[in-house]
């Protein structure tokens, strides 16, 4: 082989993206990235709303299959994205008490979009806005830098924060999303991601046959508005106890308190770990096709939510209505309504810090 030629098979090995026109928003064009690696794994994400549209990844026989929930066009997006289907989250990853909290000593007063609580960063989150896109390309892996400037009390969030999200492919079917924020006053962070997978394939039934290990003692019980009590319940002996792994449908249907106010899972599962060397937090393995993902998080919690709100009216990207169970996420994050409640990890972030954290979501088989 000579020289060019090296170079021509060590290129062709390595991540690859590309760009093409997804549509029109308000606020400008959104583009979709495709991010390839050489094992056939394949991200597709666009810059509104940092939405992760689709992630083809092999079975055990090297069949591919796109595992996440969402839709074929930016206008479905624009149009209905209650669901927060793949998309960024912010500034706070789930519930507020009635859009409600305190810092320096002012009130402040967030929009009510969850029937008197604030979800998700509220009326027009970090899901529903135009970021801006740059390509990464680096030796081992690929990438789009998306960047957002959220305003000075843009949902009623106090300070100006500059965003910047990093999702990376490599050749290992690592998908790494790098989250860092800054602040010219202080104010909340809690960044997530809202994919809903289904290692079966999208539309390919529900999940209740995966087997879920995620490795939490203890979850913050809720009310009947999903806000935390401020508890902490151990899992042990409860629908909650994925310590060991266990299918999801094994106790979904469980008469326990907290299974019938979450209508299913729909609870932050407390972590406990401090390590910043990313600890594994989660896994997921669907036996039929062998597919095996790992989450990986520096994160004090992680929301495991099993679709329960889902009804039938979003028609996914293979024309099959997605419902409760069709899809599970797994979003890393501070507790919910940390704001409120004293003894959680804090979501203050201040102008002399930096907000970082990370989550990667690994593909295999088994
Ligand atoms: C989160 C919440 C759920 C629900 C979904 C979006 O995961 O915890 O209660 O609001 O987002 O539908």
């Amino acid at each position: 082989m000579n020289n060019e030629q090296e170079k021509t098979s060590a290129d062709s090995k390595k991540p690859y993206i590309s760009k093409s026109l997804f549509g029109e928003t308000p606020e400008g064009t959104a583009n979709l990235f495709t991010l390839s690696n050489n094992n056939g794994m394949q991200v597709r994400l666009t810059n509104y709303g940092g939405i992760i549209v689709s992630i083809i990844v092999p079975d055990k026989d090297g069949n591919l299959e796109d595992v996440v929930l969402g839709f074929d066009s930016l206008d479905t997006y624009l149009n209905n994205n209650e669901p927060y289907f793949g998309a960024i989250i912010g500034r706070y990853g789930n519930r507020i008490a009635e859009g409600k909290f305190t810092l320096d000593g002012r009130q402040y007063n967030l929009a009510q979009n969850n029937g008197n609580h604030h979800l998700h960063g509220g009326i027009k989150g970090f899901d529903k806005v135009l970021w801006e896109a740059a390509e990464i390309k680096a030796n081992d892996h690929v990438g789009v830098l998306l960047s957002y400037l959220s305003k000075d009390m843009e949902e009623g969030y106090p300070g100006n924060l500059q965003v910047k999200v990093r999702y990376l492919l490599n050749s290992e079917n690592e998908l790494t999303i790098l989250y860092e924020a800054a602040t010219d006053m202080p104010t909340l962070c809690n960044l997530t991601n809202h994919t809903y997978f289904n290692l079966a394939g999208e539309g390919i039934g529900d999940v209740l046959n995966h087997q879920l290990r995620i490795a939490a003692d203890w979850i913050t019980p809720v009310d009947e508005g999903l806000i935390p009590t401020g508890s902490m319940m151990p899992v042990k002996g409860t629908a909650f106890d994925f310590r060991i792994p266990k299918p999801i449908g094994e106790d979904i249907e469980s008469m326990e308190k907290q299974m019938q106010l979450g209508g299913g899972y729909d609870h932050n599962f407390a972590l406990g770990q401090k390590d910043s060397n990313r600890p594994l937090a989660a896994t997921v393995y669907e036996p039929a096709s062998g597919r095996f993902m790992e989450v990986f998080t520096e994160e004090p919690g992680i929301q495991l939510y099993t679709g329960n709100f889902l009804d039938g009216k979003h028609i996914g990207k293979r024309g099959v209505p997605y419902r409760e169970r069709s899809g599970f996420c797994l979003e890393t994050q501070h507790y919910p309504d940390t704001p409120n409640q004293p003894k959680f990890p804090s979501v203050i972030l201040s102008p002399d810090e930096i907000y970082k954290t990370s989550t990667v979501y690994k593909f295999s088989v088994r």
